[in-house]
């Protein structure tokens, strides 16, 4: 029976044979990525090799990469979705295409000395074609090739076939999904319709190889990219799953000592509510392992975490559990996980502290809005208002989901719109602020987008200056709107330094310098004095970003090429965001 850790290590092995170079996950909240919150998949910090820019360790690359969705937090109390996964990639960048990616795919699934899964209980599924791309029939038959049956190979559309862009806009494709027959069916389902994708359980995705060729442009086409690539992503979960028999994620060694602490605490247990528990909980303790500076909050990352764990403390409540759940599962999980991810460990006392304040925050009120809720629920008719459901926002700490699941599980609807209409009168914010702040997805590549980032680098550097050499960057976040930027420095800036600031940026700017990139590593970086603060691997080559004369940063970019490019730039905020983090926000003004 394979552990997860070792599954991990064949897979790397596996790839490693074949020509891949092993390359590091990236932190969960993207480094500087501009078009989302969290990494949601592999293919994020790629985005910019998958468009052609050369990979500094070359066109083969494999990983395992910490991820973080929440279009599936629906989803998540069945037995093989989650918020939180890991997930094993293996890449082409303009090298092999279909025949190898399908080839190595079944080697590694079903060869004696890799996962030796037993042929008869893989089905496949392909692009079925539309007017974007067409029907993928050289995938099928490279199946066929491999000796998996007709009738095990079937065709579909967009919504099940098709991964990607990231965000907005970008690398996409159609994909062939890899399915493994569990023989549970964990709900009822249309027998006839039932097989691969069909959400009873029976068939369980666990690896899909897509073919990015195709970018997706902002008027919504589909154009071919210059180089034809592999993104495949394979859950480790799933997989450890389908390894060791269990009848789901929760019961292997990943998640298995929280379970088992929950329903040692429960007094009325419920599988769902703890598997909720689990997978938020285990989320939460990787996005504040990051140490990015995301603390929860009412806005952006800091706003899904708060969802996730506030989330969890509802769900205990429902297992009966009177106690505050957060620390213990959190040391729990620095024990599973602290050995492969460092940073568990490393950051310890952060992420126990935080938990601490955002359990103890929301229990002051939990009770209260409980009954709140009810007595809003009970003469609310079918609906609750847009207004009821801030009253339990604002005043006991409701994220708009938790009003809206416990509205579900009354057979009640909530008012969405009204609520998002009543948030944004009350917080001064825009409609369209609103909006972004409910999707998951927030820009594109765009040219003001990367305007943004370059003056993100020259503010760095304008900040190192003013303030001294201990600033360190804790986060970005980038938007074609503005730019976000947390730092560790102890005090309010002053009016005097924030002027200095800008006016050493729009100085850097008004000089017109040209921004050189060059690949080297690692420690090549660090030598030369460019800002990696960020872990990376020993020996990686990194790109490097330089606007010589004023920052040189490990980077994997876009960029402007030349500053003056960027326009006039402004702060427009400086706060902060937890003791010794400050957050700035500036904008650029085209001249
Ligand atoms: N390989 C695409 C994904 O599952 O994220």
């Amino acid at each position: 029976m394979l552990t997860a850790e070792e599954i991990m290590h064949k897979y790397l092995k596996f790839f490693e044979g074949k020509g891949h170079a092993i390359i590091e996950s990236k932190p969960v909240i993207p480094e500087n990525d501009p078009t989302v919150l969290f990494t949601t998949a592999g293919m994020h910090p790629l985005v910019p090799f998958l468009l052609g820019q050369p990979h500094p360790a070359g066109k083969r690359l494999a990983n395992v990469q910490k991820c973080l969705r929440t279009d599936d937090i629906d989803e998540v109390g069945d037995a093989s979705h989650h918020t939180f996964f890991l997930m094993l990639g293996n890449w082409s960048l303009g090298d092999y295409f279909k025949k190898e990616a399908i080839e190595m795919s079944w080697e590694f699934l079903t060869g004696k000395e890799w996962l030796g899964i037993p042929k008869d209980r893989i089905a496949v599924t392909c692009f079925a074609g539309d007017a974007d791309a067409p029907r993928d029939d050289e995938s099928a038959r490279v199946w066929e090739s491999l000796g998996v049956p007709k009738e095990r190979i079937y065709f579909k559309g967009k919504k099940d076939n098709w991964w990607g862009p990231a965000g907005l806009t970008g690398p996409c494709g159609p994909d062939t999904e890899m399915f493994y027959y569990t023989g549970v069916k964990e709900r009822d389902c249309d027998q006839d319709g039932c097989g691969p994708g069909c959400h009873c359980g029976l068939w369980v995705e666990v690896w899909n190889d897509v073919f990015m060729e195709y970018n997706k442009t902002k008027d919504g086409r589909f154009e071919r990219l210059s180089q034809k690539n592999v993104d495949t992503g394979m859950g480790l979960e799933r997989t450890a799953a389908v390894m060791q028999g269990a009848k789901s994620d929760y019961e292997t060694e990943l998640f298995l000592p929280v379970m088992e602490w929950i329903r040692s605490k429960s007094a009325k247990y419920d599988e769902k509510s703890a598997r909720i528990i689990a997978d938020h909980l285990r989320a939460a303790v990787f996005v504040l392992a990051d140490d990015r500076g995301v603390v929860p909050s009412n806005v952006e990352h800091g706003y899904i975490l708060r969802r996730l764990i506030r989330r969890a403390i509802r769900h205990a409540r429902t297992c009966g559990i009177s106690g505050s759940i957060c620390g213990e599962i959190a040391e729990i999980y620095i024990r599973i996980y602290g050995d492969m991810w460092p940073e568990l460990a490393k950051n310890r006392e952060f992420v126990l502290r935080e938990l601490w304040l955002e359990e103890k925050r929301f229990a002051e009120t939990l009770e209260r809005g409980m009954r709140e809720f009810e007595r809003i629920a009970a003469h609310c008719g079918g609906t609750i208002s847009g207004k009821d459901a801030f009253l339990l926002y604002q005043s006991y700490g409701f994220p708009i989901e938790i009003t809206e699941e416990l509205a579900r599980e009354r057979g009640k609807g909530v008012d969405k719109h009204g609520f998002e209409e009543e948030l944004a009168r009350h917080q001064e914010i825009s409609r369209e602020g609103t909006k972004h702040k409910f999707a998951s997805g927030l820009a594109d590549f765009s040219e003001k987008t990367v305007r943004l980032h370059t003056a993100t680098h020259l503010l760095q550097a304008a900040l190192r200056k003013v303030l001294g050499e201990s600033v360190q960057q804790k986060g970005s976040n980038i938007t074609p709107e503005r730019l976000r930027f947390d730092f560790t420095y102890g005090q309010k800036m002053t009016p005097e330094q924030i002027r200095q600031v800008e006016d050493l940026v729009n100085g850097w700017i008004r000089q017109g310098i040209s921004v050189r990139r060059k690949e080297e590593t690692i420690e090549e970086a660090r030598e030369e004095g460019a800002l990696a603060f960020f872990a990376h691997k020993y020996g990686e080559k990194v790109s490097v970003y330089e606007i010589p004369g004023a920052s040189k940063e490990v980077c994997t970019g876009p960029h402007v090429s030349n500053t003056s490019e960027i326009g006039h730039f402004k702060i427009v905020k400086e706060e902060a965001v937890s003791a010794g983090v400050r957050r700035i926000k500036a904008v650029v003004e085209q001249g």
